[in-house]
């Protein structure tokens, strides 16, 4: 029997619920080796104060923490490693960034086919390219990747969202705005896409799979939205080392420089990014070539 080590990190258990419906296919087809990661201490849920963005320095120069010792067996060889994860500030979070830069991590994927399965708000590929560069430095072989987001409106998300983060309640702010995070019927659906990752587990042949999860509808993205997030990660790669310079994570000195953060990012996100986005769809046609290939390279499992 092949042998699958599925390797996750969810606080709310959204990125755990879409994962089991993922590998509902391959239950009872493979062994399954899961492994959820526990940081030591753990990040809060629900998120209270400056905690939140605390997290965003460490998390976007991608700064490796604590995880309780892992569970899965290092020697053994696995047919493929599924990585599940969410986003943290255009980044990985912080424990699948201390997943991917332990020994363990690089003994268990070196040679080894990678797939990866996002559950986010809506913006993933900054982080993606991330996670493809530490699999790559793992030795191991990205062969898929499967997103799952809020299909909401960009601004109604972020109000949503912030609910949700801030409370623990998956659920319909004041009665009137959506539910937050991914749909209920995105999570169903996602036993669709375990078909053909279980195909090229009993082939052996992971070409051609990421074409097949693509026709499926696994990686959709917004031209906008990626434009926005292109911007967004330069400018958090100044403000992180704007705040480390004070200290570690949970250092009070940090508090000051993180509440310019937490001020501006609700001015950039709530007044600066509509303009953006207007300013980026009156220019859309002249760069029309230019973004639709950015989006086949995103869709990709190609690192440049
Ligand atoms: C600290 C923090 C930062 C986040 N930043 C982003 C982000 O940059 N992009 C995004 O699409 N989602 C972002 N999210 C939402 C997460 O990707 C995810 O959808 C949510 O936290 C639920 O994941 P869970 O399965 O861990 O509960 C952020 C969440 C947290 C807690």
């Amino acid at each position: 029997m092949a042998r699958v080590l599925v390797v996750t990190y969810t606080q709310s258990g959204q990125l755990e619920e879409i994962v089991t419906h993922v590998l509902a296919a391959l239950r009872g087809q493979v062994e399954l080796v899961v492994e959820q990661l526990k940081p030591i201490p753990d990040y809060p849920f629900p998120w209270s104060g400056i905690d939140f963005y605390d997290a965003m320095p460490e998390s976007v120069e991608m700064i490796p923490s604590k995880l309780a010792p892992f569970q899965f067996n290092t020697d053994d060889h696995y047919d493929l490693i599924i990585l599940g994860y969410p986003i943290w500030f255009l980044s990985p979070p912080i424990p699948i960034t201390t997943f991917l830069k332990s020994k363990e991590a690089a003994k268990v994927m070196k040679n080894t086919s990678v797939l990866t399965v996002i559950g986010c708000r809506n913006m993933w590929v900054n982080a993606q390219e991330d996670i493809k560069r530490m699999i790559a430095g793992n030795g191991g072989k990205l062969v898929g990747n499967i997103t799952f987001r809020d299909r909401h409106n960009n601004l109604l998300s972020v109000v949503t969202i912030i609910y949700w983060m801030g409370t623990g309640k998956k659920e319909r702010y004041l009665g009137l705005f959506p539910k937050p995070g991914v749909s209920d019927e995105d999570i169903a659906n996602a036993a669709k896409f375990g078909a053909p990752v279980l195909e090229a587990i009993k082939s052996g042949d992971f070409n051609g799979l990421q074409e097949k999860l693509i026709a499926l509808k696994a990686v959709e993205l917004d031209p906008n939205v990626i434009s926005t997030e292109n911007k967004g990660k330069k400018i958090f790669k100044i403000w992180s080392k704007f705040v480390l310079k004070k200290g570690k994570s949970g250092d009070p000195a940090r508090i000051t420089r993180l509440n310019l953060f937490k001020y501006y990012l609700l001015f950039v996100i709530f007044i600066v990014s509509p303009l953006v986005s207007l300013v980026f769809y009156l220019t859309y046609p002249l760069f029309y070539r230019r973004i639709k290939s950015k989006i086949k390279y995103y869709q990709s499992v190609s690192l440049k």
